[in-house]
């Protein structure tokens, strides 16, 4: 928990004073506190190497002045002129571990000497809050010897006293990302369909975000064909939850957030290795990431409205699993001959997508862990991006991936893969090809559900994990396309 303070000229007596430093100081003007002019003693640390300008590295010595003695923390921010959102989210994060790292509880920042010429120091101290959050994010529920909770009252001297508002979003999405991680690292004997549906419900009861949830019997008899499949083989049933949140007009058309939301994927009968199977807890996070978008759109009160809709089952084999070669009948009223059953994120998308395009959206956005050839195409850490209908909304979310440091890239869908879904001998569509493409395959399948509707598919399956720590935060989730999605929403 940090707790900020904001204040204009009178300094608080804390024991450490943060500042930043460029490459060349008289890019800041001079650095006053209190009645001191710190700017050449600054530059003269920087000098002989106490502290350093190179981008994100901190650095801590002792700041003695006429009545007291300071601990100075520094934090280098290289050449104003090219500092950017990236390297800011570099230099918060960098501070914010080092803070906690060093246990320290109470500082204060002087916020004027973090500038840059290409952002505004509204977006600085937006970026400044983002981190306050999802940079020192740890995960031990389930440790015995839980980390004492970091605690720091963080006191912000800047001119500018507006800044207050950027902040506080800031943070937003920060938690946003942080409850995303939550629900992504949670077990998968703890965190079931039904589970993730109660907690997501708990969670924003009394807020104006609406859950309604849909149980396995109900799935079954509305048609959810796919959903159900996919679920049966596990004691825990499937759910749908959807989520509304209106923040506009209520006849004004919705964006939909669909997400993938498989709790365990063992593959079922098409069973994935000893090795394959590790980590596929982590199967539910374009769910999660969903959950963590609607959060925030709804804190900032963003004026549109959105539609969620989380397509949640366990994939697990027993005599009532789905096999290969059953065939099953979707929402849409389509036959979908089922040949592997380790494709099953595309089934229960291909429901939940054909549910979300009857609330009539704008757009739909699907998220999804879907397929290991999307990290074979792109690398672990970029989201491969597909669009049907949705030409100029794909790239508007490309260019907003870049500016918020996410690596998003566009694959393509084309006639060939029309044609592949579409190879059954016995029903009208088919799941799983044993060729090429597999990526493209998978959200061919997805995109087909939303008939002529825009919707852009998100195969996360490389960046919704990672396997480093970094300015970000830890290794594990990571939240992947929320900031994108929200600065995009935003705009
Ligand atoms: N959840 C997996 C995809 C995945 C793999 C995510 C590795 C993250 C890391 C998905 O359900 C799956 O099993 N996909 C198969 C599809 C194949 C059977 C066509 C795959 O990619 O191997
Ligand atoms: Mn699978
Ligand atoms: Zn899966």
């Amino acid at each position: 928990m940090i707790n900020f303070n904001f204040n204009q000229h009178e300094h608080i007596d804390t024991g450490v004073l943060i500042i930043g430093v460029p490459d060349h100081i008289n890019q800041l003007g001079t650095i006053q506190y209190k009645n001191h002019d710190l700017t050449q003693r600054i530059d003269d640390y920087r000098h002989h190497h106490i502290i350093h300008n190179t981008l994100g590295k901190v650095a801590s010595t002792v700041l003695p002045l006429e009545s007291e003695t300071k601990r100075l923390i520094t934090v280098g921010l290289g050449n104003l002129k090219t500092l950017n959102y990236t390297d800011l989210l570099k230099v918060f994060g960098n501070l914010f571990q080092f803070l906690k790292e060093e246990h320290i509880t109470d500082a204060e920042l002087l916020f004027d000497t973090f500038i840059s010429k290409q952002i505004t120091q509204d977006k600085i101290i937006e970026v400044l809050g983002l981190q306050s959050e999802q940079a020192i994010y740890i995960f031990d529920n389930y440790k015995s010897d839980k980390k004492v909770p970091y605690k720091l009252d963080l006191h912000i001297t800047t001119q500018d006293t507006h800044l207050e508002t950027h902040l506080k979003q800031g943070i937003i999405v920060g938690q946003s990302i942080n409850l995303a991680r939550d629900f992504s690292n949670i077990p998968p004997n703890i965190l079931t369909p039904s589970y993730f549906a109660d907690e997501v419900a708990e969670h924003f009861k009394e807020t104006k975000v609406k859950v309604d949830i849909k149980d396995g019997e109900t799935l079954l008899s509305e048609g959810f064909g796919l959903i159900h499949a996919v679920g049966k083989g596990s004691i825990h049933p499937p759910t749908l939850i959807t989520l509304t949140y209106n923040g506009a007009k209520e006849d004004e058309a919705p964006i939909a957030l669909v997400g993938k939301g498989i709790t365990y994927d063992s593959g079922g009968y098409s069973i994935k290795s000893k090795v394959g199977m590790q980590t596929m807890k982590y199967d539910m996070c374009g769910a999660a990431n969903v959950v963590g978008m609607i959060e925030a759109a709804s804190r900032l009160e963003l004026p549109i409205n959105i539609v969620g809709v989380i397509a949640s089952a366990e994939n697990m084999i027993s005599n009532n699993a789905m096999k290969p070669d059953d065939v099953f009948t979707a929402l849409s009223g389509e036959t979908v001959e089922m040949l592997n059953s380790d494709a099953e994120g595309r089934m229960v998308l291909g429901d939940a997508v054909f549910y979300a395009n009857q609330f009539q959206p704008r757009i739909i956005l699907d998220f999804a862990t879907l397929t290991g050839a999307a990290i074979v195409a792109l690398g672990e850490d970029k989201a491969a991006l597909f669009n049907s209908h949705a030409e100029n909304e794909i790239q508007e979310i490309l260019a907003s991936a870049r500016a918020m440091d996410e690596l998003a890239f566009e694959l393509p869908i084309t006639n060939t893969e029309q044609r592949l879904i579409r190879r059954s001998d016995v029903a009208d569509l088919v799941n799983h090809t044993n060729g090429q493409g597999k990526a493209l395959f998978a959200a061919t399948f997805v995109t087909h559900f939303s008939g002529t509707t825009p919707h852009i598919h998100f195969d996360i399956a490389g960046p919704a994990t990672t396997p480093t720590n970094s300015f970000k935060g830890p290794k594990g989730p990571t939240g992947s396309m929320i900031t994108t999605v929200l600065n995009w929403l935003r705009n």
